[in-house]
């Protein structure tokens, strides 16, 4: 068990169809604490980035258009083994084998408008929250919530 943070982006797709605040809720239902959320346009520098292990692939330049097609939402959530919860909640990258409940098999019917990023390991999300985040945009406030959210050996770590 670890305390973590983890990197969600709600893509243009997530934007455009409406989703924004389907896809939060779902996580805050779960009981994630939002630690910082904004909106922003993204930047072919920033891609190239963000993407870098995709450079060679033949849908580099489409995915990254795609990305920058209007602004994103980016969110920072933490809890114990948060990269891991998000990741299952998100579903397979391809939405139409994502399985029916997770947020990309609910939502989505392509690799591409996949309608989330999520972070894929504890060292990937320390990376994306400092490339999206600036320091003073991720809050550490504690949750009223928390003896109701984790059992006592779970909420001491916390
Ligand atoms: S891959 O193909 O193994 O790299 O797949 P994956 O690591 O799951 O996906 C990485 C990101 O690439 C996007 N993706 C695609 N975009 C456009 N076209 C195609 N065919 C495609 N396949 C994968 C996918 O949505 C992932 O984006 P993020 O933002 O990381 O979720």
């Amino acid at each position: 068990m670890s305390l973590e943070k983890t990197l969600v982006i709600l893509k243009p797709s997530a934007v455009q169809r409406g989703l924004a605040g389907e896809i939060t809720h779902r996580f805050e239902r779960k009981g994630l604490r939002l630690a910082g959320i904004k909106m922003m346009q993204l930047t072919d520098d920033l891609l190239n980035e963000h993407y870098a292990h995709l450079k060679d692939r033949p849908f580099f330049q489409r995915v990254k258009d795609s990305m920058m097609a209007c602004p994103v939402i980016v969110c920072c959530y933490e809890g114990v083994d948060a990269v891991q919860i998000v990741r299952s909640m998100t579903g397979a990258t391809n939405g139409r084998v994502a399985v029916p409940g997770t947020i990309r098999g609910d939502f989505a019917v392509s690799s591409q408008e996949n309608i989330i990023h999520t972070s894929d390991s504890p060292k990937t999300a320390l990376d994306e929250i400092a490339r999206f985040f600036k320091p003073e945009e991720i809050f550490d406030y504690k949750l009223a919530t928390l003896p109701f959210t984790y059992y006592t050996e779970e909420y001491q770590i916390v």
